[in-house]
């Protein structure tokens, strides 16, 4: 019997399948103020299915926040009011949807922070390699400033705000973006914190900031509408950390005691630039390891097949799957799952800024033409 058509209490909750939307970050809000609008509720609500779950892309928490040049916002009334289209549109087809709220630290640029200063991080600790500027031109990466005290105040505040916007835009729930390099991992991770305060040096002191962050936005939607998504053993924008497996051990245990719908994994043996589909077959296991020390629903995400996913499941390693590619080439994805049927191929090209094409484009299941849909998806 197929474990991904099993229903699943996730906190509060009850989703008919397990096939997740991950967050996708695509770039395209309405310049220039970061607003979601009828474009993003058209793709979220054709990826919406009854009694499923999407997360949106990752999501600004203030104008600070900010990382990348079409990455939308949920800190002013207009995006709220865009957001409320989107979450409209999803609820509309018995869909549920989390927004996924982030700061991106260190992974900015000065010509998208407030008054041009350079981005804010914990320590002034530079990441290898390029970002993108407000135009979108490759730029190498500046070395932020690390935070003061009474911002990281403001920062964990902000967070706050984000939720309580997410709950008058009509959000399910919030997804806290820990992972993949950004401002929360950097927190927890000691290449990037070098911090000698209260938010640095032991394993306690770097999950603090993670833990004010949970406790101020569970205080606004409840913990078990609160996710939290992380990436143990991560590499993307130049994250590491010298013990990852007593990190994230703590990690699960603390927000465990915070009993919230859910813990998000994200594989390490998947490539993290999502470039190819190749697996390290070497990577630890991140989902078996963690879930026990959390103890409530995980989510594994990573790389996953449909095949893969009932297996994951089956083997109590996770309860439900996120994917990612699939779900932007494919807006019908658990249909196509259920069906057996054929997956539209994705096209990189198309994935970050742009139009509707590679966005709303892709056919449903019952116009695609079997012969130009591959059964599976070939790296591109
Ligand atoms: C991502 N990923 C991602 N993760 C996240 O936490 N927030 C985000 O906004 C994004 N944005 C994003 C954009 C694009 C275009 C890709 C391809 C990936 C990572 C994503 O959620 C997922 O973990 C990876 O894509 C791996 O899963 P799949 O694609 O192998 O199913």
């Amino acid at each position: 019997m197929s474990a991904l058509f099993q229903p699943l209490n996730l906190g509060a909750i009850l989703l008919k399948h397990r096939v997740v939307m991950a967050p996708l970050t695509r770039l395209r809000s309405q310049q220039p103020d970061d607003v979601p609008h009828g474009l993003n509720a058209e793709y979220y609500g054709q990826r919406a299915s009854d009694g499923g779950l999407i997360i949106t892309e990752a999501t600004d928490t203030s104008e600070q926040a900010r990382g990348y040049p079409g990455a939308p916002g949920i800190y002013t009334a207009d995006q709220v009011r865009g957001w409320q289209g989107v979450t409209e549109a999803v609820h509309a087809k018995q869909g549920f949807i989390f927004s996924q709220i982030w700061h991106t630290g260190r992974i900015s640029h000065s010509s998208m922070q407030p008054g041009g200063r350079l981005p804010g991080a914990p320590s002034a600790v530079v990441a290898a390699g390029n970002h993108m500027d407000r135009q979108g031109n490759v730029v190498p990466f500046e070395t932020p400033r690390a935070l003061t005290l009474g911002e990281i105040e403001e920062i964990i505040g902000d967070f706050r705000k984000a939720a309580e916007h997410a709950l008058a835009a009509g959000f399910d729930g919030v997804e806290i973006h820990s992972a993949n390099g950004y401002l929360i991992d950097q927190f927890l991770q000691d290449h990037t914190n070098r911090r000698e305060d209260a938010y640095g040096g032991s394993i306690e002191n770097r999950t603090q900031f993670l833990l004010e962050i949970v406790e101020q936005v569970t205080g606004v939607f409840g913990h078990d509408r609160v996710g939290v998504r992380i990436a143990p053993w991560g590499v993307s924008a130049d994250i590491r950390d010298s013990d990852p497996q007593a990190l994230f051990s703590h990690v699960s245990v603390e927000l465990g005691k915070r009993k919230l719908a859910y813990l998000h994994i994200v594989e390490p043996r998947a490539n993290q630039r999502s470039d190819t589909n190749a697996l390290d077959p070497n990577a630890p296991d991140a989902s078996s390891r963690f879930k026990g020390l959390f103890g409530g629903p995980v989510i594994a995400a990573g790389g996953f097949t449909q095949e893969t996913a009932e297996s994951v499941i089956h083997a109590r390693h996770a309860d439900a799957v996120a994917f990612g590619r699939l779900f932007i080439a494919n807006p019908d994805l658990p249909d196509r799952f259920r069906m057996g049927g054929p997956l539209n191929p994705y096209d990189r090209a198309t994935f970050y800024g742009g139009d509707a094409r590679g966005y709303t484009d892709y056919p449903y299941l019952d116009t695609a033409t079997p012969d130009s849909s591959p059964k599976t998806v070939t790296p591109q």
